[in-house]
């Protein structure tokens, strides 16, 4: 983290998981533990028709409501899909785009995340873009090659300005929900040239400014060490985002100095 060039933000993302009466009682659960003051930002990211409960919810929280997914047209004939207007309108603020789970079950590309980012920024929401190599890619040792390119495609055709609302999730696929965290040193080698990346794009001042969130298998017993990393500003948490308790952990480790 560093906390005076950017936002330190703790993401929950729940995948298909919580009814809307499960969320009410997650958000009075969190309530009731978070810390009176927090320096990291607190977001979480909901299943779509959970999230005017969510909105309602977490109202007086301070915890920010996010998607999951979005489509990139404005609006038409597009049965089951929700566009980035139509979430902006009930309050969203921050959605996740590419999801690994999304590009491996979905047939997400990095040209069709590159629309859903632009669709993002043009309706005003902040982007929580994922990018990040299988295990059979880091053993082929080309994981910098793809991150550069998931990185470089997923922006392309952003401006600065825009950027600035954009947050980076690197997220190795053979770390989420298996329960084998990226070491330290791993997660902040590439969350580290993830911001070179960003560098050599868009400059020193922007790259310093941007929010590089580390993703899979996050818990409370190594987000400390994972949010110690200079270039780690924050998580975006499946599992652990469940249970409330967890979740606090988490952001308790964020909010230290
Ligand atoms: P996990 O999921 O924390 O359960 O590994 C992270 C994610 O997929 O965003």
């Amino acid at each position: 983290m560093n906390r005076r060039y950017r936002k330190t933000i703790i993401a929950g993302n729940w995948k298909m998981n919580k009814t809307a009466s499960e969320t009410k009682k997650f958000a009075e659960e969190l309530k009731a533990l978070l810390p009176k003051a927090k320096w990291c930002d607190v977001v979480v990211c909901v299943p779509a028709v959970n999230i005017p409960a969510a909105i309602k919810a977490f109202k007086d929280v301070r915890v920010s409501v996010g998607a999951q997914n979005l489509f990139y047209e404005k609006s038409g004939a597009y049965t089951g899909e929700v566009s980035a207007d139509m979430l902006k309108d009930l309050g969203v603020k921050y959605v996740i785009i590419g999801h690994s789970e999304r590009r491996q079950y979905f047939g997400e590309t990095d040209f069709t995340v590159n629309k859903k980012v632009h669709a993002a920024l043009d309706a005003g929401l902040h982007p929580i873009i994922c990018v990040g190599e299988s295990l059979e890619q880091r053993e082929l040792g080309i994981t910098m090659e793809l991150i550069a390119l998931q990185v470089k495609s997923a922006l392309a055709g952003v401006s600065a300005e825009k950027l600035r609302k954009c947050v980076i999730a690197y997220e190795p696929i053979w770390a989420i929900g298996t329960g084998k965290t990226a070491t330290a040193e791993q997660a902040a080698e590439v969350c580290t040239f993830i911001r070179t990346t960003v560098r050599h794009l868009y400059g020193a001042r922007i790259a310093r400014s941007i929010t590089i969130q580390y993703g899979g298998s996050m818990k409370p017993s190594n987000a400390a060490e994972l949010l110690g990393q200079p270039d780690i500003d924050g998580g975006l948490i499946g599992g652990a985002a469940l249970n409330a308790k967890d979740f606090v952990e988490i952001i308790n480790a964020a909010n230290q100095e």
